[in-house]
């Protein structure tokens, strides 16, 4: 019997790829048979993440800084041509976390944070959501965040920015059906990343430690969020679009 969760045959851009969440997005991909074409600006950690995938040789690495939102669709474009085949999908997976309470924000700072999280994503959807580059019944996934749904003291920016995310992917996934194509969030609660240690560097042990108590399963792992992602970019989620999966060890049950 095919397994519904399999992503043989498919070729999925990760971005965010050289840390964290987006790391094991790729090792969860190639475990299950997919093709990753991993991408972030940090050569030697995509290296190290390229070094861990399953049957490397049909990986591939593409380095690229997402801040340079024209270049994205000449990147996309030449991806293609390279390896000779469409995507199957993209897990969106780079971002940046920024803890700065409304009275210190200044709207450089806003505009940087959408532009990595928020437009740089949306880019990504407009290019890859069309039929020279994407095959039908591609997936697209943004990593989102429990933040994108509630307020979070501190976190104006990173919070609108995530949940830009999520109202994009509804809209999205009304335009794009008309190609087959899928376009959900996932938004999880803390995550063990580097990300999460800054957060805990700025908050200091204390106030982490009231944070961590809101999270009935503890805090997450990397690979928590790599199999939501399996899911949404496989057959299994077929009939699934403009959803947000919230994966947070019950974070939000509470709220
Ligand atoms: N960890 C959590 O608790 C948590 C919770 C909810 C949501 N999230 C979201 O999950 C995603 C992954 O976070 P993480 O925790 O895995 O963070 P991370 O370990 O800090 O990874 C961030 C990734 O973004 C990439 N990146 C940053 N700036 C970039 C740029 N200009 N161009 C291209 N890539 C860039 C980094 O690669 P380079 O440095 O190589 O460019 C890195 O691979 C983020 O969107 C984050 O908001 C995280």
């Amino acid at each position: 019997m095919r397994d519904p969760f399999s992503l043989n045959n498919k070729t999925i851009l990760v971005t965010g790829a050289s840390s964290g969440i987006g790391r094991e997005v790729a090792i969860a991909i190639s475990n299950q048979g997919g093709r990753a074409i991993i991408s972030g600006r940090d050569e030697m950690e995509l290296n190290k993440t390229y070094e861990v995938l399953e049957y490397k040789e049909k990986h591939a690495i593409e380095a690229y800084d997402l801040m340079n939102i024209d270049g994205i669709q000449a990147w996309l474009t030449s991806i293609v041509k390279k390896y000779d085949g469409k995507l199957d999908g993209f897990v969106h997976c780079a971002g940046m976390s920024m803890l700065k309470p409304l009275f210190l924000l200044n709207h450089h700072e806003i505009d940087k944070i959408m532009k990595l999280n928020f437009q740089a994503g949306v880019e990504l959807l407009k290019h890859a959501g069309n039929p020279k580059i994407s095959l039908k019944g591609s997936s697209f996934v943004f990593i989102s965040s429990v933040a994108g749904m509630m307020g979070e003291p501190g976190a104006l920016a990173y919070c609108s920015s995530k949940a830009a995310l999520i109202s994009a992917a509804k809209t999205a996934a009304i335009e794009l059906a008309r190609f087959s194509y899928r376009v959900n969030c996932i938004a999880p609660g803390m995550v063990k990343t580097p990300m999460l240690q800054q957060y805990e560097e700025t908050l200091g042990e204390e106030q982490m430690e009231v944070l961590k108590r809101k999270f009935p399963l503890g805090i997450g792992e990397p690979k928590d969020v790599a199999a939501s992602s399996v899911f949404l970019l496989s057959e299994a989620a077929r009939w699934i679009t403009g959803t947000t999966l919230v994966v947070d060890g019950g974070y939000t049950c509470g709220k």
